[in-house]
């Protein structure tokens, strides 16, 4: 079909769990603009009309006023439903309020994140042109403050190597590479029938990235052998490349960016294998309360996370350059005791000495069926890494980046009480629309289970508990709204807890996820739930004794 580009959009009309992904290319002449696996609906019933479900944007301003050929296998009645707009076309759906998600299309894992003169970029796996993960290519958005994002056009689409798979981004302050002193350069595996490294710059802050022409810049016979994470390290004057390969990670290193060096490979008997290693990170973090610092692994695995599917483990260690020793082999450590923290990274060159993660806020194991339409999946809240020892051993501690304190609005109410039986506070969410934080303090006098359900009139709820008997924190949603999209969604996680007299909780809820973050991040839990209407109701229980809410604070976010 041939159409004449007068508005900045092309609406192109999909579904979100395609029978059918053809592809679909747009030509200006004889030039390919653009080759894409697309999200086709259904063909015309008997009355001539195409059945779909949402808009997908295709940018086309740059096209103004040219006739354009859209070419591929339509389905019957398709050609009419494409129209084209001024505005990005929305749904109406309703979105998370403070977690990051695309305006349209599917994201997956958090790529590149570099901060660089006043600015926070994430940069992300994102498939433009429809919901299922496909077409994988750098989305971009920026923020000055980690909790407020502005989408940006994509910044590294897929070429003659493959699609962008994910990776890193580091500021190359003094010219190492030689494209330029503060270009920001990004790596990333270029996938096809074989992954191999790849690396991108950017002249213009971030914004445009051009390939580097001798792409790719380093290969393997290994399947799997992806998401490079680079970063200098300063005792050797080196780059460091850390990567994703199978069940392993290796380290490379560098001087100049464009020629690796193999150094060393780890994970062979250290830590959980129930799938492949993903995503790494590599980063020296202090431990609290002492002048010591720490290296810490982090390595994404999928399946083979405590609860199914995708999960973020980590080993603690040291590291001098060429190789990481893992300090505690026996123990499995893991970040986050959700089902839905998956791909974890830090941001590069964060101002202060910061180390602040991110994590895709979904699991593989069934990421392309939640029931949402015209987005599918967001980030997890930013969280600032550090250490702490409990029983000689060390763990990561997450606490919530202190930015996400600007979005709390009204301070609805603060409570102080005792709850030694079953108690309804329908008042303290009742007029919240799905977006809160809520922060309390309890002294435990003798419960052996302390708990709340966060629930709805429709009698969905959330069951969140500290079982001080076997020392677990505990959040089941099974019951929690729609979960039937996947019979590996209605589950219940556990933590295991220190368990002590008083204990803090931070609890951020936003629609379609709740993340728990106890004794400033000591322990965090995240998980998606999918209420048909808010959680505007809570109510306390005490089981086997008393304890009291000594604080109870409820704020409304954004
Ligand atoms: C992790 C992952 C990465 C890969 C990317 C592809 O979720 O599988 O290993 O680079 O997603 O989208």
């Amino acid at each position: 079909m041939q159409l004449t580009i007068k508005h900045p959009f092309l609406c192109l009309p999909v579904v979100s769990h395609p029978k059918d992904t053809r592809v679909l290319k747009l030509f200006d002449g004889e030039k390919l603009l653009l080759c894409v696996y697309f999200p086709f609906g259904e063909a015309a019933a008997d009355n001539g009309t195409y059945s779909y479900e949402y808009l997908s944007p295709l940018p086309v301003s740059e096209w103004m006023g040219r006739t354009l050929t859209l070419s591929a296998e339509f389905p019957a009645g398709f050609e009419d439903a494409v129209t084209q707009t001024d505005e990005l076309p929305v749904s109406g759906e309703v979105h998370p309020a403070v977690h990051f998600t695309a305006n349209a299309g599917w994201i997956n894992d958090p790529n590149g994140l570099v901060y660089d003169n006043g600015t926070y970029h994430l940069y992300y796996q994102h498939n433009p042109f429809g919901v299922n993960w496909n077409n994988m290519s750098w989305g971009h958005a920026t923020s000055t403050d980690l909790v407020n994002w502005e989408h940006q056009p994509i910044a590294i689409a897929p070429d003659a190597l493959g699609t962008i798979f994910s990776g890193s981004c580091v500021v190359d302050k003094d010219n190492t590479a030689g494209f330029g002193a503060g270009a920001i350069i990004a790596f990333y595996t270029s996938a096809s029938d074989r992954q191999v490294q790849s690396m991108a710059y950017s002249l213009d802050n971030g914004k445009t990235f051009k390939k580097y022409a001798r792409n790719p810049i380093l290969t393997s016979t290994q399947r799997d052998f992806r998401d490079p994470k680079v970063f200098w390290h300063d005792a050797t004057d080196k780059w460091i490349m850390i990567l994703a390969v199978g069940q392993e990670m290796q380290i490379y290193s560098s001087a100049n960016l464009k020629d690796w060096a193999y150094e060393s490979s780890f994970g062979e008997g250290q830590g959980a294998h129930g799938g492949v290693w993903e995503c790494p990170d590599l980063i020296e973090l202090p431990i609290e309360g002492t002048e010591l610092k720490k290296w810490v692994l982090i390595c994404n695995i999928n399946p083979g996370g405590p609860f199914g599917g995708s999960a973020t483990q980590y080993f603690v260690g040291t590291f001098d350059g060429k190789k990481f020793v893992n300090e505690s082999p026996k123990n499995t450590k893991w970040m986050d005791w959700g089902k839905d923290h998956y791909a974890t990274v830090t941001w590069s060159n964060a101002p202060e000495g910061r180390h602040i993660a991110l994590a895709w806020m979904s699991n593989w194991q069934y990421a392309n069926n939640v029931p949402t339409t015209q987005y599918r999946s967001g980030n997890s809240v930013p969280r600032d890494l550090s250490l702490y020892t409990s029983a000689g051993e060390t763990y990561l501690k997450s606490s919530p980046s202190r930015e996400l304190l600007k979005l709390r609005g009204k301070e609805e109410k603060k409570h102080s009480f005792k709850v030694d039986r079953t108690y309804n506070m329908d008042k303290l969410l009742s007029d919240n629309t799905g977006t809160y934080e809520i922060e309390m303090t309890i002294k435990n006098r003798n419960a052996e289970v302390i708990g709340f359900q966060l629930f709805n009139s429709k009698g969905e709820e959330v069951d969140i508990y500290y079982n001080l008997v076997e020392k677990k924190f505990a959040m089941d949603r099974s019951k929690s709204g729609v979960v039937s999209f996947s019979s590996d969604f209605p589950v219940l996680t556990l933590a295991p807890i220190e368990g002590n007299s008083e204990m803090t909780l931070r609890l951020f809820v936003d629609k379609s996820s709740i993340e728990v973050f106890g004794d400033d991040g000591r322990f965090a839990m995240t998980n998606l739930v999918f209420p048909s209407e808010p959680y505007n109701r809570i109510s306390f229980y005490a089981k086997g004794g008393s304890y009291a809410v000594s604080s109870f604070k409820v704020y409304k976010l954004k």
